[in-house]
């Protein structure tokens, strides 16, 4: 069976650990891994707009000594012309690795059930795995080990960064909490899961609606745009529900005293989070930024390891 990398519970609490030892060891020896050289080839497409996800798994991949192709749906046969299903049947004959950012979760299922090449999402609208490996990693370089500490995300619950919080956390030992407005709690099946895995690894989960509550005390505290993309003709609706769960100085000034903010990016300063808060002392946002290239090259590498 090929291993893939959908979401976050893809990975048992030990291998997460060791994706991020290893990630931990190519950022200190940048170019001194080539798992990739040949160089095999790694399409990465893209259904949706990128900046981190596109730059850090071009040159990752390049780092590995591999060749990135990357794809646009826009101007591929993938996307309503040619299902997931043929399109990986064909990239499985000439590239090493498949990433996908794109919108619903089936696609990538679908996918990955339909080659014998590793499937990485690089984002879907209810998952952000690539992200969270990356976000760990940054908690750990600034707080150390991730077993026991609080993370409380404020804000969409129902989006995939949320859900991603919540089985990555879970996965890692880590206490999570999510407050949210009720019409955007996160899935109850993503909960239940991360449930399932934080009672094997020693963690919690808390879902709340009042953002004290779930900052209270936390070591780090994290946001998320109130307009995930795909969901933009929904801004005026969103932008009223979400008030309230903006991340300001009030709300942090609740969680520990050397509590840090991480920010997936982009952000929209002033709606989910202040710009005193995402450009002030706690936050930890560009080396969260950074961590992308580093986290996805371990990625990359121990899933070509571990499908050999
Ligand atoms: N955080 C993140 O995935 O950013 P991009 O949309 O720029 O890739
Ligand atoms: N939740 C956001 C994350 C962007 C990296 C979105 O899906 O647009």
């Amino acid at each position: 069976m090929t291993r893939h990398f959908l979401r976050d519970d893809d990975l048992t609490q030990a291998e997460q650990s060791a994706v991020l030892d290893l990630a931990v060891e190519m950022k200190r020896d940048r170019w001194g891994a080539k798992p990739l050289a040949g160089p095999q080839s790694v399409a990465v497409i893209f259904d949706k707009s990128s900046t981190r996800t596109r730059v850090s798994f071009h040159v990752g991949i390049s780092d590995l000594g591999g060749s990135p192709l990357i794809i646009s749906t826009a101007n591929s046969q993938l996307g309503g012309k040619e299902t997931p299903t043929d399109t990986a049947r064909v990239l499985e004959r000439m590239v090493s690795a498949i990433v996908w950012r794109t919108y619903g979760q089936a696609g990538l299922e679908e996918m990955a059930a339909s080659t014998t090449v590793p499937v990485v999402n690089a984002l879907s609208d209810d998952f952000h795995p690539c992200q969270l490996l990356a976000d760990l990693l940054t908690i750990r370089e600034h707080r150390g080990a991730l077993a026991g500490q609080t993370i409380a995300f404020v804000g969409d619950g129902a989006s995939n960064m949320a859900h991603s919080y919540l089985l990555a956390c879970a996965t890692a030992g880590m206490h999570v909490r999510v407050a949210a407005p009720a019409e955007f709690a996160p899935a109850a099946q993503v909960v239940t899961d991360a449930e399932v895995r934080a009672a094997e690894t020693g963690g919690s989960v808390l879902v709340v609606t009042d953002p004290v509550a779930a900052v209270a005390g936390a070591d780090v505290v994290v946001t998320d745009t109130w307009v995930s993309m795909g969901k933009e003709e929904e801004k005026q609706q969103r932008l009223e529900v979400f008030h309230g769960y903006r991340v300001d100085d009030e709300l942090l000034a609740h969680a520990a005293d050397d509590a840090v903010f991480m920010h997936c990016l982009p952000a929209d300063r002033g709606y989910e989070v202040t710009a005193e808060v995402i450009d002030g002392p706690r936050s930890i946002i560009w080396d969260e930024a950074e961590n992308r290239l580093h986290a996805q090259k371990a990625l990359l590498a121990w899933l070509l390891a571990a499908n050999n």
